[in-house]
């Protein structure tokens, strides 16, 4: 069984985990959460820089914590794509310098693979072929795995990354950043039924809405609309948790009827979650419910595998390892590479 240390930096953690197999040995999550707060979202210099102050005394951490030496160590694997290049660059450079100091194999890993693997992760039972439902702050995607390195996406958002969505909301009704936690919160005390609002549906050349793909501008700027109503017909402070539990209600229920839409089309029984917004209670709540309607099985793995965290990359990588993939010392980071497409970052 591989043991695996992998890097993540491909956007604002700064994340070192080792792992064998699907056992997590150690796993560092540093967040730069509060550095970019002040700006009211990630500045991806400011992050790069952060990177490269966090990376030794994470993997020195990782270490530590594994109890594991260097000679234990089957191979170092980090996230090459999908992500912020400077971000990547410094996980990226960092691995394949400690790949040649230990003289040990260097693995490039595609971040929603490592998503993908985080349910592994938590549910040892999941097995292929499911459908993963992937929502983060950078992505939105239904994904049908085949088995390691073999995925199909099958749907996707024509506009904003679903976590994007709330945190751009969030900002609109005063609630800083991260926004998706805020909104939930608030919305514990609204009500989702206050207003009613767009789901963004894609409409298709011959009719009808696409069945899979999302679109959340139209929605945004819904909500920016009915802000300027409410804020020209009243002087009075906003009903910000009616505003934001309508507003996730819309997104918890449309997400949810997608992904089991597209799970019953494609004769698929196990669907998985994973990315950030896979925290969001009313998408866990219509999710759960339409499944059970269903007969569908649903994993919710825990938060701190939905959130970025270099443990999903290192299971991913240890399952690339036994199946012999490799990466060259000269692999490049890349800021966007379709999930069909992980075969090129082997050799
Ligand atoms: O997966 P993640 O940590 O990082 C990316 O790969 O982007 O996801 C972060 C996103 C942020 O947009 C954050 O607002 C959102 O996940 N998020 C949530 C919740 N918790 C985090 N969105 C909705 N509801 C939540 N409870
Ligand atoms: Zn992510």
């Amino acid at each position: 069984m591989a043991i695996i240390l992998a890097i993540e930096t491909s956007c604002d953690e700064t994340a070192v985990a080792i792992v064998k197999n699907r056992n997590v040995l150690s796993g560092v999550v540093a967040s730069q959460i509060p550095a970019h707060q002040v700006y009211g979202g990630v500045v991806p210099e400011l992050a790069s820089r952060q990177h490269l102050a966090l990376i030794n005394p994470c993997v020195a951490q990782a270490l530590t914590e594994s109890q594991r030496t260097w000679s234990e160590i089957d191979a170092v694997a980090a996230t090459a794509a999908p992500g912020l290049v400077g971000s990547l660059m410094v996980g990226v450079t960092a691995a394949k310098t400690l790949a040649m100091l230990h003289a040990k194999p260097f693995l490039g890993i595609h971040h929603l693979e490592g998503h993908i693997y985080a349910s592994y992760l938590s549910q040892p039972e999941l097995m292929p072929p499911f459908l993963c439902l992937l929502v983060s702050g950078g992505h939105t995607s239904l994904i049908h795995v085949r088995g390691c390195g073999h995925y199909e996406q099958l749907g996707t958002t024509r506009d904003d990354a679903a976590g994007e969505a709330f945190d751009k909301v969030a900002r609109l009704l005063g609630l800083g950043y991260p926004g998706g936690p805020a909104i939930d919160r608030a919305a514990q005390q609204g009500n989702p039924q206050a207003f009613a609002l767009p789901e963004g549906r894609i409409s298709l050349p011959e009719g009808g809405y696409h069945p899979y793909d999302s679109s959340f501008s139209g929605l945004k700027t819904a909500m920016l609309r009915l802000i300027q109503q409410l804020q020209a017909k009243s002087n009075g402070p906003l009903p910000v948790n009616d505003l934001a539990a309508s507003f996730q209600e819309t997104v918890g229920r449309s997400l949810a009827q997608k992904t089991i839409r597209c799970a019953l089309d494609h004769g698929l029984t196990t669907i998985a979650i994973g990315g950030g917004v896979a925290a969001n209670s009313r998408l866990r709540h219509h999710l759960q419910a339409l499944a059970q309607e269903k007969d569908l099985k649903v994993y919710f793995p825990p938060l701190k595998l939905c959130t970025d965290n270099a443990a999903m990359i290192a299971c991913a990588a240890a399952e690339h390892y036994d199946q012999g993939d490799r990466s060259s010392l000269t692999l490049g980071v890349q800021s966007r590479l379709p999930i069909q497409s992980v075969q090129q970052l082997y050799l």
